[in-house]
């Protein structure tokens, strides 16, 4: 059985204001709230040393704070340049009110 790894509330993900969670031994993570679905990422930009949670929410893009490169968030593809390399994504369930993401 895959064990789950909890994240944060549900209830602290608002719509277009990413949350950033470190777990120990798992990269820093960002939740995302896209119109009521929740997503998770790498929280560090594939394309130098920044957060994505510290970028701009627009719609399902995040946009890194620096370069302005940006991901599609549901599927971390680049979508603008320099980002080119696709930031991870995790599939999520929701337990108990919480965000939760297999333990990888
Ligand atoms: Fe994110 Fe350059 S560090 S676009």
């Amino acid at each position: 059985m895959t064990s789950k790894v909890r994240l944060c509330p549900v209830a602290d993900v608002k719509d277009g204001e990413p949350v950033g969670v470190f777990v120990e031994q798992l990269p820093a993570l960002a939740v995302y709230n896209v119109d009521g679905d929740i997503f998770v990422t790498d929280n560090m930009c594939t394309h130098g040393n920044a957060m994505l949670t510290d970028g701009y929410q627009d719609g399902g893009i995040i946009e890194c704070p620096f370069h302005g490169g940006s991901f599609d968030i549901a599927t971390g593809a680049a979508k603008a340049f320099p980002c080119q390399v696709p930031v991870k994504t995790y599939p999520v369930t929701i337990d108990d009110e919480w965000v939760c993401i297999d333990q990888p």
